[in-house]
């Protein structure tokens, strides 16, 4: 039925009108998935075990989450009033931000870097701080102390960050939320089993410090989208206030136990992918592409002008990748999630052919080889 045209009708906030939209390439996905930095493999087994035991009258029940979240408190160290389970990192981000961000509030957020952050907090009434990274792409440190203001309300950091794949240390985190004590500092480790470091243990201790972990990248499980947000216990209720009761269904809730006990397979899949990202760096090297140093399962490469061409290239020879061109200052940059060593084999086979293919059309005049 066509859409009827009225004289008067409701419009949205001016600040929604104003975002942009942003709509991730998640059709057709059916080749050799290194665009969006999941698990190229699989979930456990154990999560499988216990998908198949779930009855149709489980699913007549709303989602109990609070004995759930008891048990990923444990497993991390926490109490259970200090984390609240999420709908995905992606909604932690959005509560967090509805709940402490308001006209006159800034958030200062390094970029390049996770695009949802910059989505959830045009959404709210605060100013968007955006601290530019050098080339390395190295955590910018000075400048985001430099940036600090009475007004700063979160800093946002992506810990390793996407889609650079560097890191911020433990002590530029403590340092930044020392001298912003009236502003929380969140620390995004949606890719921490690929680094190793963490400052999860500093929840509760460190007033303003807000840590969020995910369930979509080294375990598996995008598509049950869950993420965890801890913080202290006083933060937290807020959090919660605005936190639907619900958002995180109950076949998500009933898969944790399984996943977090099932270490062997999380250990597995980590050691493949460190494997891999080490031989894929000696092929990008051999190759003579730019790499950025990566502590994550993915790793950012310099293209320069044809990066659209090798995106479709690489695709056509049947590997996803990701072109990061419009993040800010990665103009011509691509980013290639690492899966196993196998996986990354046939990667480095479709960017060698591409790699040449390319080469080839800048020697017959930059004409595009099709
Ligand atoms: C830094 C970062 N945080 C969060 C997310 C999203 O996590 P989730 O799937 O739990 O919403 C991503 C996904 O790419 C990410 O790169």
């Amino acid at each position: 039925m066509p859409e009827m045209e009225t004289a008067v009708r409701p419009v949205p906030r001016a600040r929604v009108q104003a975002m942009k939209e942003y709509h991730p390439p998640l059709g057709g996905r059916d080749s050799l998935r290194l665009d969006f930095n999941e698990n190229t493999v699989a979930c456990s087994p154990a999560v499988r075990e216990v998908l198949g035991r779930i009855s149709m009258g489980d699913l007549t029940r709303y989602p109990e989450r609070e004995p759930i979240e008891a048990v990923v408190a444990a497993h991390l160290g926490l109490a259970a009033p200090q984390v609240a389970l999420t709908n995905g990192v992606d909604e932690a981000i959005h509560v967090l931000f509805e709940a402490f961000l308001e006209a006159g509030d800034e958030l200062l957020l390094p970029v390049p870097t996770y695009t949802m952050y910059e989505v959830y907090a045009s959404a709210t009434d605060a100013r968007v701080i955006a601290v530019q990274a050098a080339d390395d792409l190295q955590f910018p440190f000075e400048t985001l102390l430099a940036s600090i203001t009475p007004r700063t309300k979160i800093i946002a950091i992506a810990n390793p960050n996407s889609p650079s794949g560097t890191v911020a240390t433990r002590e530029q985190i403590l340092e930044l939320a020392r001298r912003t004590p009236h502003a929380l500092v969140l620390v995004d480790e949606a890719y921490f089993h690929f680094h190793g470091e963490t400052v999860i243990d500093l929840v509760g201790t460190v007033p303003n410090l807000i840590v969020a972990r995910t369930f979509s990248k080294a375990y598996g499980l995008a598509g049950l989208r869950v993420g965890v947000l801890a913080g202290p216990v006083e933060h937290m209720r807020w959090i919660r206030r605005v936190l639907s009761p619900y958002s995180v269904n109950s076949l998500a809730l009933a898969c944790l136990p399984a996943a977090l006990a099932d270490t062997a397979y999380l250990d597995w899949y980590v050691g493949e992918v460190l494997a891999a990202r080490t031989e894929f760096e000696q092929a990008l090297d051999a190759a003579g592409v730019r790499r950025w140093p990566s502590s994550a399962n993915f790793v950012l490469v310099e293209i320069g002008a044809p990066h659209a061409e090798f995106v479709r290239r690489m695709h056509a020879a049947g590997v996803l990748v990701r072109d990061r061109s419009n993040d800010p200052g990665c103009d011509g940059r691509v980013r290639i999630t690492i899966g196993t060593r196998e996986q990354m084999q046939q990667a480095v086979v479709a960017l060698n052919e591409t790699m040449a293919a390319l080469h080839d059309g800048q020697s017959h005049g930059g004409r595009e080889v099709r």
